[in-house]
Order: structure tokens, then sequence, then C-alpha cells
């Protein structure tokens, strides 16, 4: 594993966005596996200024990690809603070719199966984009989450429910549930990289990269992963 340790949030977005630009670049119709959350934004903001300096996005497809239960896609807080504001509508991606799980499918099993179905219909991940939760969740796949699972209906802990209260009104409002690719689908993606900022994300990138690979520690996984980049800021790498 790669372990890139930089100073800040801004030069963690410059390396993941950099890493992504060499693969669209070099297979133009790459597939792209993406993550929504606080620390992806900086790395679809440069996209955004990779693609007004000549970056082509038209043959790329993307598939998103997860969405919430009983979140439309207009919800201003589901993740389709999040994507279209921060990538999709700053670059030249079709529409057509952009995945997010829908939290509103009315048999979300159905769902996760056409999900994973579809992935493997384009060949699969070229390059996934992870974050990390601070319980060390990758997707909404939550401590305990087997490593054989695939895309799957998960209850959100209540750690998660209250990190993600922040972009709601209340905790009350957040959903309990998100239909979210499993550990197998993230780990058969060709090459990872996974960006983590701030203090709150040290203990579990330390468990991540340095702990035993075990099921309690989701992301602990990726030590078996054959292509991974961790890109982390001096607090996340502060226990390393
Ligand atoms: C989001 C996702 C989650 C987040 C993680 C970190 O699609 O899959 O695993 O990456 O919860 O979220 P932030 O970046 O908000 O700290």
């Amino acid at each position: 594993m790669n372990v890139v340790v930089v100073n800040n949030f801004d030069r963690m977005s410059e390396e993941a966005a950099k890493l992504m630009v060499a693969q669209i670049r070099s297979k133009p119709n790459s597939v792209l596996g993406l993550a929504t959350g606080s620390t992806p934004l900086g790395v679809y903001r440069l996209l955004a200024e990779y693609h007004q300096r000549g970056v082509d996005f038209s043959s790329v497809t993307t598939f998103n990690l997860d969405e919430y239960v009983g979140l439309a896609p207009a919800h201003p807080q589901s993740y389709r809603h999040y994507m279209e504001e921060n990538l999709f509508s700053k670059v030249n991606v079709r529409k057509e070719n952009t995945h997010v799980p829908s939290g509103t499918a009315p048999d979300l099993q159905a769902e996760c199966e056409r999900y994973e179905q579809a992935i493997r219909q384009v060949g699969g991940i070229d390059l996934q984009l992870l974050g990390i939760g601070s319980n060390a969740h990758i997707g909404f796949n939550e401590p305990g989450t087997p490593f054989g699972s695939t895309t799957q209906v998960v209850d959100l802990t209540e750690s998660t429910i209250k990190d993600n209260a922040r972009f709601f009104a209340s905790p009350d409002e957040v959903p309990t549930q998100a239909v979210s690719m499993g550990i197998k689908s993230i780990m058969r993606a060709k090459n990872i990289v996974l960006i983590a900022y701030g203090g709150s994300k040290a203990e579990a990138i330390y468990a991540a990269l340095r702990g035993p690979v075990t099921p309690k520690v989701p992301a602990s996984v990726l030590q078996l992963h054959p292509s991974v980049t961790f890109v982390v800021d001096q607090a996340a790498g502060s226990k390393l």
C-alpha cells in the first residue's frame, strides 16, 4: 500500500485529483467509483477545474458508493443531489453514465442486484475513491460487515448517524439505513484511493493501516488489495 501524508486538506485534494485525472487520461472511458461527504469536496472542485482546462469526462462512467434509504434524488441531502451539485453539473460526464444507487426503489433488494450487475456490465471499476468513517467504515459498511458483502441495504450505526447529523436540521432527520456497495464490491475495483483529513480520522487511519485485518475495522480489508493509495493530511496521519 502507498501511504502519502501531506500538509493539509488542499494538498490531499490535489494528490487525489491528480490520480483521478491520470486515470482518465490513460483510459478516457474509465469507470470511476465515487464517494460523498466532506472529504472529497476539494477533489471534485479540482476535477471541475481540470475539466475547464480540457480534461474530458464525456466517455467516463461513474458509480457512487451509496445512497440513503428514503431520500429521493431531488432531496437536498441525497447523495445523488450532492453529486449533481459538486461534480456532475461541473464536468461533461453524460447523465446516463452516472450511477447512484436508488434509496427509494420499491424493491431495494432488486435495486442492489441491479447495481452490482450494472458495475459488472461495464467491466468493473478502474479507480475507486473512498473516504473513511471515524469508525473506519468504507462506503456505509459499518464495523462487523462481512468482507464478502456486495451491494446491500445497511443499518447505520449511532456514531455514523451522529457524524452525519451536521448535514441535517436535526439528528432525527438522518436516515437510519442506506444502500451501500459492499466490501467485496469495493475490493473488486482495480485501483483504490482513500482520502482522509483531520484528527477525528487519525484512529481509523491507524487501525486501517497498522492494525489487524478484521471486519471490526472495515477499512483494514484494504491491506489485502494490490493497488491502494492512502492520501491523508498530517492530522489524520498523526498516529502512524
Ligand atoms: C460516502 C461514504 C462514507 C464517507 C465517510 C466519511 O459516500 O461512503 O464512507 O466517505 O463517512 O465522510 P466525511 O468525508 O464526511 O468525513
